[in-house]
């Protein structure tokens, strides 16, 4: 069996959970749930950081204790994670007492090692890094990623001989090519080690710090930050002699944001063949979020709560924007704007329609139960063989921990699935009998492409995967293994049930509704001035004055789109069949033949309404409206800058 064993970074506790901290949690959650998914024995560590300058000061700041400090934040970790669904094994925190008999065990060891040496030490040192920096470190005088002058500092420490290892960690990085990845932080990290490497300060004297963990040699000193940390990673499989240790350290896979490279990339290995073990089988290293422009940090005070984010969105929509909107190892800037594009598109548009559209016609031709398949033929082959050749390249990009690309994978699939309904028409196919063969393959192969998506998505959406899997009358827990990602699975006969809304459509948000508002409490106040200085009756405004409301006007989605096809009506003169994307493909049928010639119109950005109730106009299906100003000179289409990307909402 293989096996695979996932780690976060264990976050300081001087600052609350933000999105940050939550993207490379639930990053690893999909990872375990992904590898469990083909069948590995799995096991996922995180946890809190909790000793150092930096906690002292906050502490001292709300006039607690350390140990009352740390206790609350690394609390709202805790609170924090099952919003999100993320299902741990062990929530390390380095103030447990078994992690500081770890540190201890792995001090004395590199010590008898003779890696560790007494000497003193004059630098500049970052209290937010917890760290001695060097000068060309520094931007304009300051810590990059802190944004304040370094302080001054002299005195006696222990210190690590990480230079002895410098060759041998250049070597087993060029080696070993999958050891850091992207390649982009392989190279940085191969390009820090160009340099000769500096030995690591671990030690604090206990005049300065007591909060730390006392080096067994030496009583009078306490070690914290990374060679406190990083040992969480053996402390959380119960090392030195657990089972968990000898099955789980030799498919050690690290997931952090490039902040840490150093400490992980260099300081790390390095501990390790000090201590005599094998370096940790792969570091994956991301990007940050960032919000105007900045990385995303409590210091910057730019952060996104994820409690907020669950609220708003739910915690898979929320999982699916984290891993779509990033590209694991690039920087990705948050928008609210961009996650509920995302969510309308791609959750409620194309899967969640897929999933109520082919539910709703297989209960009104097939009273819900899945039919038998014939091997007709028709555009759903085509989607046969899509799905069919989907789980090859997912699992490689779920490997490699490009999520965002499994993603984009999987909805190329789902989208030629929403395809094939409109181009076989099974309404249409219903009504004749000789093509009932045809119609139960057509569904048929929708239904299993559904089964199949549940499967490839569960891994960022456990819970709308087992949904999905329920409405199809499985039993999630039995779909959910390597033989579940086979095309074909699906048994006839079986009794499906209906689904409420998977993922209900996001309505504009607070900041957009009160810019709405304010316009149409202007737009009153005008409309009421003017009525009284034309001499009308003021008081009571009549019922059914014209005016809307703020949420009649939310009920209109408007979308930029573009046409890319454009054919006269084959039943109607003065319709047009339109082919818009919007962002996804759909029909729009128009009754605009007399204004406009079809060609003219391929590659007009234009305004539709994106959520009109589907109508058939003249035995075409048309789902959406064009917008077009009407004066004397005819009609004008109304449209949006070239560079307007397909779909982005109209407010
Ligand atoms: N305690 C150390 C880590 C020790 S690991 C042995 C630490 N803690 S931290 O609270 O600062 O967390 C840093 C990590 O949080 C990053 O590496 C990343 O995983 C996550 N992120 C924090 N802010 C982030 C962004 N703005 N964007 C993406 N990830 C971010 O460093």
């Amino acid at each position: 069996m293989n096996r695979f064993y996932i780690t976060t970074p264990i976050y300081y506790v001087n600052a609350e959970p933000h999105l940050g901290h939550a993207y490379s949690t639930v990053m690893a959650d999909i990872q375990n749930r992904f590898h469990r998914l083909t069948g590995d024995e799995t096991f996922f560590l995180t946890g809190t950081d909790e000793h150092g300058d930096k906690i002292v000061q906050a502490a001292e700041k709300l006039g607690i204790s350390p140990r009352e400090y740390t206790d609350k934040i690394s609390g709202k970790f805790r609170e924090t994670w099952p919003l999100l669904n993320i299902r741990y094994d062990r929530f390390i925190r380095t103030t447990d007492p078994e992690h500081i008999k770890t540190v201890q065990l792995a001090l004395q060891k590199v010590y008898d090692r003779g890696d560790i040496e007494f000497r003193e030490y004059e630098g500049i040192y970052c209290f937010g890094c917890e760290r001695f920096l060097i000068e060309r470190e520094l931007v304009d005088g300051k810590c990059p990623d802190h944004k304040v002058e370094p302080t001054h500092l002299k005195e006696k420490n222990y210190f690590f001989l990480m230079s002895r290892y410098q060759d041998w960690l250049i070597d087993h990085i060029k080696k070993n090519p999958g050891f850091i990845t992207p390649e982009r932080y392989k190279n940085e990290v191969l390009s820090f080690l160009k340099e000769p490497l500096d030995d690591l300060c671990i030690s604090r004297p206990v005049s300065r710090l007591t909060w730390g963990v006392p080096l067994p040699f030496d009583r009078d000193f306490v070690t914290y930050v990374w060679f406190d940390a990083l040992i969480n990673y053996l402390t959380g499989l119960d090392y030195p002699d657990g089972e968990r240790f000898e099955k789980f350290w030799p498919v050690a896979n690290h997931i952090i944001a490039k902040d840490i490279l150093k400490p992980h990339g260099i300081y790390w290995p390095c501990m390790l063949r000090s201590l005599g073990l094998e370096p940790y089988q792969k570091l994956h290293v991301h990007g940050y979020w960032k919000t105007r422009d900045e990385k995303m940090s409590k210091s910057l005070g730019n952060i996104v709560r994820p409690g907020w984010l669950v609220e708003k969105f739910g915690t898979d929509a929320t999982r699916y924007c984290l891993a779509r909107e990033m590209v694991f190892g690039l920087d990705a800037g948050f928008s609210e704007s961009a996650f509920v594009t995302r969510i309308n598109a791609d959750l409620a548009n194309d899967l969640g329609n897929l999933l109520s559209r082919s539910l709703t016609m297989l209960f009104k031709y097939r009273k819900g139960i899945i039919p038998e398949k014939h091997g007709m033929k028709g555009p759903h082959q085509d989607l046969e063989k899509a799905a069919a050749e989907l789980a090859q390249p997912w699992d490689s990009a779920m490997r490699d921990f490009q999520v965002h690309l499994a993603l984009s994978e999987t909805w190329k699939v789902v989208n030629i699935a929403n395809k094939v309904i409109d181009q076989s028409a099974p309404w249409e196919l219903a009504r004749d009998e000789s093509k009932k063969d045809l119609l139960d393959d057509v569904l048929y192969s929708l239904l299993e492409t559904l089964r199949l998506s549940a499967v490839l998505i569960s891994p960022v959406m456990p819970s709308s995967a087992e949904k999905i899997l329920s409405a199809l009358g499985l039993e999630p827990a039995r779909e959910l293994c390597t033989e579940g990602m086979t095309f074909g699975r699906l048994k006839p006969g079986i009794q499906t049930s209906k689904v409420k809304a998977l993922f209900p459509r996001i309505g504009p948000s607070k900041k957009e509704a009160k810019a709405m508002a304010d316009k149409e409490k202007k737009a009153g106040v005008q409309a009421r001035t003017k009525k009284k200085k034309s001499g009308e009756q003021s008081g009571k405004e009549p019922e059914g004055n014209g005016l809307i409301t703020i949420d009649d006007f939310a009920k209109v989605e408007l979308r930029a789109a573009e046409i890319v096809a454009a054919e006269p009506h084959p039943n109607a003169d003065r319709l047009l069949k339109l082919t818009v994307m919007a962002p996804e493909e759909r029909t729009i049928v128009a009754g605009i033949a007399e204004h406009f010639k079809p060609d003219g119109l391929v590659g007009r950005k234009v305004v539709v309404v994106a959520n009109l109730k589907p109508v058939k106009l003249r035995g075409i299906e048309s789902k959406g409206m064009l917008l077009v100003a009407k004066d004397s000179n005819g009609l004008h289409l109304l449209s949006v800058p070239a560079d307007t990307e397909p779909g982005s909402r109209i407010s």
